[in-house]
């Protein structure tokens, strides 16, 4: 009798994403459902799903193709980004879909699920339902991980002339700071030592309280570094337009604050960055960059990079790598632009061959793999003494898993290691993704 009772999410996308299908998680178990380690097994599956490039937001129907060929019986939940953007198309695209819903009302899915069993009908709702979801998914007391996120704000009003954001996450929200202390304090509980503040524009955070006080998101992060087990604290992802006076001087002031920020600049060229309605251009970008250094000296940076915007020149790409060669980018994004249904620069006409566009992205790539190495290589030979332990190996229990303040992977040999304790470790080699070595004594 037990019908539709297991579930699996598949993620694709950003961390906001992933968060999200932790929350959906939650949701499913509370509802009664059951998780299922094996997508051809499942009775529901819920693909959360991305819109940021045309091969993210394709790839999607293949998935679900995969998955139905042979069993029709699957009921099949289309979420996320590209839920938002392509709505009741969706249906008419595959027949195989059950429920659409959108980012902002998760917390409907239980509901649409009863329904679409009782009704044999498919579901829809892509409303912009601002926060509702926040204050009703309750979450599954599940043990959390070292590293956690917590999305703090959401939503976008800058409308970059390439980007879906705006449309598929809408207008710029903040949650209320209480509730993410809350959430903070709760996941320090069950294990978390490193909070993770999301946000498609996260120090764009602004909250005012019910006495009229005001939090940015310098306040937010003073807030939370409160909390004694909180030892370490990041955000992202961060836009330059929003790095204020008050969040560069906190970078020398908070120390739980990592060293290490996230900082998309997209283009190193101006009139491409105006081309892309980016709002700022190269020296103030720069300045940013030298201001965190000199409250941090240590601060390191990486980035997100679009190569191939209708007009970009040869001129143009050669100013995106002499800003590379500035900043020193730590592990970054680059991904050739992709052009996407009612955006501004859909209308821009691009007469750049894909295979020149290629050929920038490899450069490009390659520049930053090198600089990636160059980087990784100077904690060779050398004592790291904080490696934030994540987990240890399930096939090989000598070995553990963890993080240093810049965010590299770092694999350690050792017998006697706490998941979660910072540790020290002897660094033997590297290559340009991770560090290995062994606690040191
Ligand atoms: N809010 C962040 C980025 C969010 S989207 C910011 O403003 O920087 C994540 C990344 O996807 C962007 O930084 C951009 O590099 C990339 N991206 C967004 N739209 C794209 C498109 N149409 N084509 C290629 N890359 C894109
Ligand atoms: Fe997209 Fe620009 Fe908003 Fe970032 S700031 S989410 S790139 S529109
Ligand atoms: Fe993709 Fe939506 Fe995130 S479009 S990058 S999943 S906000």
């Amino acid at each position: 009798m037990m019908k539709n009772k297991t579930f699996f999410i598949k993620s694709y996308g950003c961390q906001m994403n992933e968060y999200d299908s932790n929350k959906i998680n939650s949701l499913l178990l509370n509802d009664g459902y059951f998780n299922s380690s094996d997508i051809q097994n499942a009775d529901l599956i819920v693909f959360n799903t991305c819109n940021i490039r045309e091969k993210a937001a394709q790839k999607v129907y293949s998935d679900i193709g995969r998955v139905t060929k042979e069993d029709k019986s699957k009921t099949i939940a289309l979420v996320g980004c590209v839920a938002q953007a392509e709505n009741d198309e969706i249906f008419k695209k595959n027949k195989d879909v059950d429920i659409v819903l959108g980012p902002q009302s998760y917390h409907l899915l239980p509901k649409m699920l009863k329904a679409h069993k009782y009704y044999q009908e498919k579901q829809i709702n892509t409303e912009f339902i601002i926060n509702e979801k926040f204050d009703l998914i309750r979450e599954e007391k599940s043990p959390k991980g070292v590293s956690s996120y917590i999305t703090i704000q959401e939503g976008c009003d800058k409308f970059c002339a390439f980007c879906v954001v705006p449309f598929t996450r809408g207008p710029e929200y903040s949650r209320s700071i209480e509730s993410i202390v809350k959430e903070a304090e709760a996941l320090t509980e069950s294990g978390t030592r490193e909070i993770i503040l999301l946000g498609q524009n996260v120090n764009a955070y602004q909250y005012i309280d019910n006495k009229e006080i005001s939090y940015s998101i310098s306040k937010l992060i003073d807030e939370v570094s409160k909390i004694e087990k909180v030892k370490r604290i990041r955000y992202t992802t961060s836009h330059p337009n929003n790095m204020d006076n008050e969040l560069i001087q906190l970078h020398g002031s908070n120390e739980k604050l990592m060293p290490f920020l996230h900082l998309p600049v997209q283009s190193g060229s101006d009139e491409i960055l105006n081309k892309m309605n980016r709002k700022y251009n190269i020296s103030e970008y720069k300045h940013i960059i030298d201001n965190l250094k000199t409250v941090r000296p240590n601060m390191e940076i990486s980035s997100d990079f679009i190569i191939g915007f209708p007009g970009e020149t040869e001129k143009d790409f050669q100013a995106t790598l002499d800003l590379v060669d500035y900043v020193g980018f730590k592990q970054s994004y680059s991904f050739i632009y992709s052009e996407r249904p009612g955006t501004k620069a859909a209308t821009i006409e691009d007469i750049t061959p894909l295979v020149e566009k290629k050929l920038r992205l490899s450069i490009l790539q390659k520049k930053l793999e090198e600089l990636q190495l160059e980087f990784n290589k100077t904690f060779c030979n050398k004592n790291v003494d904080n490696v934030l332990i994540e987990n240890q190996s399930q096939s090989n229990p000598e070995y553990y898993f963890g993080r240093t303040p810049f965010l590299q992977p770092v694999y350690v040999k050792s017998k006697n290691l706490t998941v979660g304790e910072e540790a020290s470790v002897a660094i033997e080699t590297c290559n340009h993704k991770s560090l290995y070595g062994m606690l040191s004594n």
